[in-house]
């Protein structure tokens, strides 16, 4: 039976992966794979997470079942670091989730529930994953403008019209926050004018916050989905704990539903509970656990955002050095966006062909699109990269 299926296409992100390992050179770039780096190219385990797995080893007393909601401590704790204040009262519901995949995944299911001649709208372009975690059933996905490459900065305009023109069986995925993978965002002001246009057409908001604190800090970063708990009636958030808390491989996610009022609200929890018992059942519970632990102890909490400062500052002052280099070693201010965006991603505007060039002639590894991991940059190597770029792309 198995010969009636075909090769899967290879993932764009993780195919990255093996080239890399196996190129020789010393002196080559890791600029592709989606996770921060420190200035010597590692992936460290966070202090405070370490620390914490420490006090969860000596009080964990048993290993039975978390139940379907995973950590109810833990759900609490990631209500409180998204939506801060903002959550109306009875309305929020999170439940834990396998990562922030897991998380988009729950949610799509809940929305094909709730509204299964839906359209899915995604920015063009996106993370390349979310079509596949967020197609189900008959839901159509469809693309709105985002990213304009004449400026690499958002087509706000565009945007905005295209949202417009949507209505109640229309779904927007929104980022958060630090865009993956343009690494450009809309202004507090911009959020504003979309949550009217949520609330004047009835689209359904749904927002994936994969990198909250990667760019201008943790409640900043937050701006987009606490406005939007204030303005609307209805969303749906997915969380990814991956990146902030460094812990990728354990899992961490959660998956809110915010309801028009509470009693819609704990059907919808209980919808998501019921999805996931048909799925994976429970949440692992190691990583939530340790989050939770972090976010419940005062000392750990503020040990937890100064190292997530250290991880977010790097990253700002390698765009200022990035910009400051291309811009005196091109004479131009083509490459200033660097600077402006925030997270972990730029695209830098280069042809697939000029993405192959520079992993063939300099050993600089990127995504096709020509997405780059800032994080992934060394300060060593800043000098070294942009002369690269500019040579490829001259
Ligand atoms: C935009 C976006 N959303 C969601 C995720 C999912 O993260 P996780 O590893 O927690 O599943 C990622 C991970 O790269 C991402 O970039």
């Amino acid at each position: 039976m198995f010969e009636s299926l075909s090769s899967p296409k290879p993932d764009a992100i993780l195919a990255q992966m093996a080239p890399f390992k196996d190129d020789p050179r010393a002196d080559k770039m890791n600029l592709g794979i989606g996770v921060y780096m420190d200035d010597k190219g590692k992936t460290i385990i966070p202090g405070v997470v370490k620390l914490a797995e420490q006090l969860l080893l000596d009080s964990e007393e048993s290993k039975t079942y978390v139940g379907l909601a995973g950590n109810l401590s833990y759900n609490e704790a990631m209500k409180e670091i998204v939506f801060a204040d903002s959550a109306p009262e009875g309305r929020v519901y999170g439940m834990q989730a396998p990562g922030g995949s897991g998380a988009l995944s729950v949610l799509a299911k809940l929305m094909e529930r709730m509204r299964p001649n839906a359209k899915i709208w995604l920015s063009t372009p996106t993370w390349p994953n979310h079509a596949a975690l967020l197609s189900t059933g008959n839901i159509e996905i469809g693309e709105y403008p985002y990213f304009d490459p004449e400026t690499c900065s958002v087509d706000f305009p565009a945007m905005a019209a295209k949202l417009r023109t949507m209505g109640p069986d229309d779904v927007v995925i929104l980022h958060g926050c630090c865009h993956n993978p343009t690494g450009a965002n809309l202004t507090n002001e911009q959020w504003d004018e979309v949550a009217e246009i949520v609330k004047e057409t009835g689209l359904l908001p749904f927002f994936d916050i994969a990198y909250q604190g990667f760019g201008d800090g943790l409640d900043e970063d937050a701006y987009s989905v606490r406005k939007f708990a204030s303005t609307v009636d209805e969303m749906l958030v997915a969380v990814s704990c991956s990146k902030n808390f460094g812990i990728y491989r354990d899992r961490v996610g959660c998956a809110f539903a915010m309801g028009a009022n509470a009693e819609t609200a704990s059907i919808a929890y209980a919808n998501m509970q019921n999805i996931a018992r048909g799925i994976y059942s429970m949440p692992p519970d190691h990583g939530a656990s340790v989050v939770s632990i972090i976010w419940n102890d005062d000392a750990l909490k503020a040990q937890w955002k100064s190292e997530l400062a250290v991880m977010s500052n790097r990253m700002t002052s390698l765009r200022t050095k990035l910009a400051d280099s291309f811009r005196e070693q091109s004479g131009t201010n083509k490459f200033d966006f660097i600077g402006v965006h925030r997270g972990m991603f730029s695209l830098l505007g280069l042809t697939p062909e000029q993405v192959d060039k520079i992993k063939k002639d300099h050993g600089i590894y990127m995504i096709s699109d020509s997405r780059i991991n800032v994080a992934g940059v060394q300060e060593a190597n800043i000098e070294r990269l942009v002369k690269a770029v500019l040579a490829v792309s001259a």
